[in-house]
């Protein structure tokens, strides 16, 4: 006989769900580590107060004690208890936005300790907007919130399921909540505030259009401005798989992979456009058509190179995504992605 299906309670969690958000919450509070789901990508997280909790983000995930997280809180009111001296232009996005995925870099209140930033005076705070990541905040209570970078070892792809967490952190992390596929599947938009103007530091899950719509004037993204912040996300070699990847505009990709398929290479295309489809079939290319939408594309991005990394390939060739801003964080992710490519397989 089946069992019915556990009664929803108001953020339509299960029962079941909800008992081990509870568990995850235990485990925060004693100071251990869980991998929970965000409507971006999945988060590591711990209580951002707690130094040796947060250390032990930085160990797991290999990454450089200087490069700073991002701190994840419930409600809009811990936006003043985690930060101080916000620019309107901050508070307004905030309002606009959050429960949502965008990060607002602000000054920092002496709540924050520098193993959470780095050592500076900024704070990356984000309030994410999927139910599960909402629950584990509530129950972890008030100023109390998750530190939490992408689930992922440095420098490789975000997770954008409870199976990519388990199989590239597995037991180094003390729980993973899965909440399902992760629905926007590219990370947040991030903006900073210096000197008080808003600039686009990483583009992601809010439109650049929706930003400007909000604050009612256009935004600085300039690449420069980028590289010269502290930011690992800013690397080149970043989002990558292990398997080279290289871009290359619609008329040539099919000339490149056939080119190394006589070097007896095995070869992963993965096209968007109707004008790339396969000519003729070679038996050691492979294609995959990933969705014209970009809202698809990016959902399932991480998803299909997570599983083409692991599939024997030696190049994964990507037709070069549309010079439109619906495509920009998607542009941005592949760029860093194929640092290792077809030209200089070594670096
Ligand atoms: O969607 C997301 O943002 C996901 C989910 C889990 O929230 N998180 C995420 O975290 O992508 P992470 O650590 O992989 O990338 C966050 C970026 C990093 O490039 C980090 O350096 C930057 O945010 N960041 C955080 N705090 C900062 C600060 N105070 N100043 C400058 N950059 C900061
Ligand atoms: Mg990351």
């Amino acid at each position: 006989m089946n069992t019915p299906p556990s009664p929803a309670n108001d953020n339509g969690l299960s029962s079941e769900q909800k008992a081990r958000i509870d568990q995850a919450a235990q485990i925060i509070i004693a100071g251990g580590t869980v991998a929970f789901p965000t409507e971006t990508v999945y988060g590591l997280g711990a209580d951002a107060s707690n130094t040796d909790a947060v250390q032990e983000i930085f160990r797991i995930k290999q990454r450089p004690i200087h490069h700073p997280l991002i701190v994840h809180i419930g409600t809009h009111s811990e936006l003043d208890f985690w930060a101080q001296d916000i620019p309107k232009p901050a508070r307004q996005l905030a309002q606009h936005c959050w429960p949502g995925p965008l990060t607002l870099i602000l000054q920092r209140s002496r709540y924050v300790s520098d193993a959470v930033t780095g050592g500076q005076n900024t704070v990356g705070l984000r309030m994410p907007v999927h139910p599960v990541a909402q629950a584990l905040l509530s129950a972890i209570g008030p100023h109390k919130a998750l530190a939490a970078p992408s689930a992922n070892r440095f420098g490789r792809i975000s997770p954008t399921t409870a199976a990519h967490v388990q199989q590239e952190l597995g037991s180094d992390v003390d729980f993973i909540l899965d909440g399902g596929p992760c629905e926007i599947g590219l990370e947040s938009t991030i903006v900073s505030f210096q000197d008080r103007i808003p600039h686009i530091h990483r583009p992601g899950g809010v439109s650049i259009a929706t930003i400007e719509s909000v604050l009612g004037a256009a935004v600085v993204h300039n690449q420069d401005h980028v590289a010269s912040l502290r930011t690992p996300g800013s690397l080149p070699a970043h989002y990558a798989p292990q398997t080279p990847l290289s871009i290359f505009p619609t008329p040539e990709i099919w000339q490149q992979a056939f080119l190394l398929a006589e070097q007896n290479q095995r070869i992963l295309v993965l096209t968007w456009s109707d004008s790339a489809k396969p000519p003729t079939r070679n038996p050691m290319i492979e294609h995959f058509a990933m969705p014209m939408e970009p809202k698809l594309y990016g959902k399932h991005l991480y998803a299909k190179l997570h599983q083409f990394d692991q599939a024997g390939f030696d190049y994964l060739l990507l037709e070069s995504p549309p010079n439109h801003p619906h495509w920009l964080a998607i542009k941005d992710r592949l760029q860093r992605a194929s640092y290792r490519s077809v030209d200089n397989p070594q670096s």
